[in-house]
């Protein structure tokens, strides 16, 4: 049954939502979420305490998480029904951003499989109004709270003020479609005392979500970072910068399974070098139970996807929750 739904989800996104101009593909996708009551059905979950796992010691029902996208609560809410053992709310700055103008959106499609460019350029309602919402959100699964500060006043007030909300905390330096946190990449020195700083402000375990674009700055200077600084835990990674000429910035954030052979690659290396000192979410391709039981083998603690959610459906936690336990 479950197979035969994903099968559906394929047909529909290849001859409907990949078909649509991308804001109206976006619009009814994300109505449709919030609209369809799809978290109160089973069949899109799978139970089982052998799927546990945990994360800086809060506990997983299983190792899926949905990457950051999505801050509307209605989303997030359901989102929390529809398989993953934690639920990641959009990056949110600490005021609000309309994110960069359209188009904003592109999609690819390669012999890898569809995937997508974005230069959302974080659309968000800012922290105040994501507070006041968040705070009424009910945690069926963990939520993971992602900040992302331009400066370093910015990032201990979003992890101070939203910290209290999340069961993590994710701090986001590896969006590489603003210099808003790209940025942090260029000052591994800065990075090191903010690390610090943002450790003390939260009781609740950090994240910090790094870029597969600066593989070597990582594993040199910003994990030992992470780790002198007490943060036990890694989010590698984000999309791929690229240029595209369709967006309105001229460059975007690749995501899908083009970008899958780095994410493992990055995490056979880091897991290698750091060993068992780090928890390691592997994020970035996901879209088959093939994928995430790979990354999970080569030593992830979690893995996460965005992509495969909207190219392969809601579906596919499910699939891979069942593979995972076959
Ligand atoms: C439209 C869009 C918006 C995103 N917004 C955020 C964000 O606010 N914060 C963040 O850390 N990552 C963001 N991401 C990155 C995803 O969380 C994920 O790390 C990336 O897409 C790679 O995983 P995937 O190939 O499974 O999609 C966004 C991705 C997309 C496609």
């Amino acid at each position: 049954m479950t197979a035969a739904l994903a099968t559906l989800y394929r047909v529909f996104y290849d001859g409907v939502l990949s078909r649509l101009p991308e804001p109206r593909a976006v619009s009814l996708g994300q109505t449709a979420l919030r609209v369809l009551p799809l978290d109160r059905l089973p069949i899109f979950r799978r139970e089982d305490p052998r799927l546990a796992t945990t994360l800086g010691g809060v506990r997983l029902p299983n190792p899926l998480i949905l990457a950051a996208q999505y801050y509307d609560t209605a989303i997030l809410r359901r989102a929390m029904g529809l398989g993953f053992g934690a639920v990641t709310a959009k990056s949110i700055t600490r005021h609000a951003r309309p994110g960069h103008p359209e188009p904003n959106l592109a999609r690819v499609r390669t012999a890898a499989g569809p995937g997508l460019i974005n230069c959302n350029g974080f659309k968000n309602p800012g922290l105040e109004a994501f507070a006041r919402d968040v705070a009424r959100l009910p945690h069926r699964v963990p939520l993971i709270v992602s900040v992302a500060g331009e400066s370093p006043e910015d990032c201990v007030e979003l992890v101070r003020r939203l910290g209290p909300y999340g069961d993590l905390v994710e701090f986001n330096i590896s969006s590489p479609n603003t210099r808003l946190v790209y940025a942090w990449n260029e000052k591994p020195q800065e990075l090191r005392a903010l690390f610090e700083t943002v450790r003390r402000v939260t009781t609740k375990p950090v994240i910090v979500k790094i870029s597969p674009d600066f593989a070597d700055i990582n594993e040199a200077h910003i994990i030992p970072a992470i780790l002198e600084a007490g943060i036990g835990i890694v989010n590698y990674g984000n999309t791929r910068r690229v240029d595209d000429p369709r967006l309105s910035q001229g460059f975007g954030g690749l995501s899908g399974p083009e970008i899958f052979t780095a994410t493992l690659d990055n995490l056979r290396r880091t897991r290698h070098k750091f060993g068992s000192q780090l928890d390691i979410i592997a994020t970035g391709g996901v879209d088959s139970p093939e994928k995430a039981e790979a990354l999970l083998r080569e030593g992830a603690n979690a893995v996460g996807y965005f992509t495969g959610f909207i190219t392969r459906g809601p579906m596919l936690a499910r699939l891979i929750l069942e593979r995972l336990l076959a």
